[in-house]
């Protein structure tokens, strides 16, 4: 097992989580460099939305720890979580989708129940015309700047998930946990996320990534975890996955196959 160094922003140790005797996470490590993006791939319930569930709070672990910058972060509540720094991000919520794209940018730097502007302190204007300004600079960052005042119903699918992003660096995450950031996106809008990411990482930005969509993510990532039945099979860089028998068993000969039906 390689063990996790000072390099590693998060990691696990033996991280498990059961849902009525079903192990859905077993004994899982998982380190995730700082600077780097890690991703996580696996066959269908192999726990990786579980894994990034239990890191980020929404569910509770039922064994073993999660660390971030050093410090325990087991089983502490998702808005502080949020607040130390990682955001997870999500299909937008419904409710979210009511808002324009600025309006959303600038709600992310909340935690869940505060108010936007709250604060009724003398400087409260000032306050609110520097975010409003950052959330220009990150919408113009990513090149959405241009549909500031569109609802966000109103964006692709592709645009979403940009926008989640952009919700990620309001909020000033230092690491960015995405499921699946390119599913169901169109190949060129898919390079343009992958892009970003790839710029958001020489900025510092830390990423996990679960992402099914091989053939587009693999260029831009610098570590691979393998999941099976909610454990992790393998490790390791790009070339040591592809040529990994096991998962190429469980994962990569599946996905190989269902390519060669399509054709
Ligand atoms: N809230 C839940 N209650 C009960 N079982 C759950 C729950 N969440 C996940 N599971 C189960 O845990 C296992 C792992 O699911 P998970 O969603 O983590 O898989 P995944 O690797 O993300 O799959 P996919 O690639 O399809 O998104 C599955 O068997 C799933 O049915
Ligand atoms: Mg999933």
């Amino acid at each position: 097992m390689k063990s996790s160094g000072r390099s590693d922003l998060l990691y696990t140790k033996n991280l498990s989580k059961f849902f009525d005797g079903l192990k859905a996470l077993n004994c899982v490590n998982i380190n995730v460099k700082e600077g780097k993006v890690t991703l996580i791939i696996g066959p269908n319930g192999s726990g990786k939305t579980t894994f990034i569930n239990t890191v980020s709070g929404f569910y509770k672990a039922d064994e073993g720890h999660v660390y971030y910058e050093g410090v325990e972060i087991t089983n502490k509540p998702p808005h502080e979580i949020y607040k130390n720094g990682i955001v997870r991000t999500f299909q937008i919520p419904q409710p979210l989708k009511k808002l324009t794209v600025l309006e959303n940018l600038l709600i992310a730097k909340y935690n869940p129940g505060e108010g936007v502007f709250s604060s009724l302190s003398p400087s409260w204007k000032k306050a609110e015309e520097e975010m409003v300004e950052k959330a220009f600079d990150i919408l113009e960052f990513l090149k959405i700047d241009h549909l500031w005042d569109n609802f966000a119903f109103q964006l692709s699918g592709g645009q979403l998930k940009l926008l989640e992003i952009g919700r990620a660096m309001m909020a000033d995450a230092k690491l960015i946990i995405t499921d699946e950031p390119v599913a169901g996106v169109n190949p060129v809008l898919a390079e343009a996320i992958l892009d970003r990411i790839t710029e958001l990482k020489k900025r510092g930005y830390t990423f996990l990534i679960v992402e099914h969509r091989l053939d587009l993510v693999l260029p831009y990532v610098d570590y691979i975890y393998v999941m099976s039945n909610g454990e992790v099979i393998a490790e390791g860089v790009e070339e040591e996955i592809m040529n990994n028998k096991e998962v190429i068993e469980v994962y990569l000969g599946d996905t190989y196959r269902e390519t060669e039906c399509r054709v």
